[in-house]
């Protein structure tokens, strides 16, 4: 098996390498089918996806892959707000560049996608049917990616998550620790609902999902709902870090931060079609939280 993973110095594209390098995944052993896989790794300065001619030129060289990996993206939100032309090359034509190259070889390809691709105006978490309606430049953008992969490739899974985090590179939960430790205090938005997800647990459900051939979107988050705020506060509660708290509305973050973009206040997922097919074995997001901090080495922080 030949494996291509895009994207591959974030958090998520890391934790997928880590998790074959290894063949273990926190949540337990991955599938025998990647014993002796040939894992091609690339990221930005290897690859821009958004150059279709270096995509295909990529392909031509090292391919054909049987599963392609796109964890390429331009995450920043309010770095797309900015600049939603940029975050498009990346999110939507690059993802497009990534499904035609995966077609033409015959490779599956699985796709990341977000909970920002909803408004966030309903109460209840959504299914992999429910309407779509980004209210951000991120979410319009990796809207269009979805939509230009599943034209594109026949064999895509693409899958939908949220509140990301990793032990490469930055995240939510290492910024907090690192101001509760700086200023003895946080303040965080606590009228935006969602789900917190380790990036190792998503990549072990990535890894069984491509086994099969139930292609399609897909919902993938760690299990219940949480604000920024009660998530923030686990963080720093469990990390054994003493320090003010200060709950905000998103209208009191945006009097501070004028230039950010607009979050969905509701945007829990259901993790539905997964549990009706492979089964969900996505752990509580306080699990997975704590078996991230334990497994966090001091100097990473
Ligand atoms: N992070 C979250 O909370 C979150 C939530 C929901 C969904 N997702 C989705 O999950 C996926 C993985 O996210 P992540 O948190 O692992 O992201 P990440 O840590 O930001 O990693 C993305 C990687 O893609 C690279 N990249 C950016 N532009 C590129 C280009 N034109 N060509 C090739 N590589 C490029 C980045 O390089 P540079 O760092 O050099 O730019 C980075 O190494 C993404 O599709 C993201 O949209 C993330």
């Amino acid at each position: 098996m030949k494996i291509l993973i895009t994207g591959a110095k974030g958090q998520l594209g890391s934790e997928l390498a880590h998790c074959l390098e290894t063949m273990r995944a926190e949540i337990g052993p991955i599938p025998p089918a990647y014993e002796g896989a040939g894992v091609h790794t690339v990221d930005y300065d290897g690859l821009d996806i958004s150059d279709a001619a270096a995509v295909d030129a990529w392909f031509a060289q090292h391919g054909p892959y049987d599963i392609v990996f796109n964890c390429a993206a331009f995450t920043n939100v309010d770095g797309c707000e900015a600049d939603e032309a940029a975050a498009y090359a990346v999110n939507a034509r690059g993802a497009a560049n990534v499904a035609r190259a995966a077609q033409a070889c015959g490779a599956k390809m699985v796709h990341i996608s977000t909970d920002y691709v909803f408004p966030g105006t309903d109460e209840a978490p959504r299914t992999e049917e429910d309407p779509t309606g980004p209210i951000s430049a991120y979410g319009r953008t990796k809207l269009a990616g979805e939509e230009a992969v599943a034209g594109a490739c026949g064999r895509a899974f693409i899958v939908r998550t949220a509140w990301l985090y990793g032990h490469t590179g930055k995240n939510f939960a290492k910024t907090m620790m690192r101001l509760a430790r700086e200023n003895g205090g946080i303040s965080v938005v606590a009228d935006q609902v969602g789900n917190p997800t380790s990036a190792n647990d998503l990549a072990y459900e990535l890894l069984r999902l491509a086994c099969t051939d139930g292609y399609g979107v897909y919902h993938c988050t760690n299990n219940g709902t949480c604000s920024w705020y009660d998530f923030a506060c686990a963080v720093v509660d469990m990390a054994g870090i003493p320090c003010r708290k200060e709950p905000l509305t998103s209208e009191e973050y945006k009097e501070r931060f004028p230039q950010s973009a607009d979050r969905p206040a509701f945007s829990s997922l259901d993790n539905k079609r997964l549990r009706d097919t492979i089964g969900d074995d996505m752990r509580p997001w306080r699990e997975a939280l704590g078996a991230y901090l334990d497994n966090l080495e001091r100097g990473e922080l």
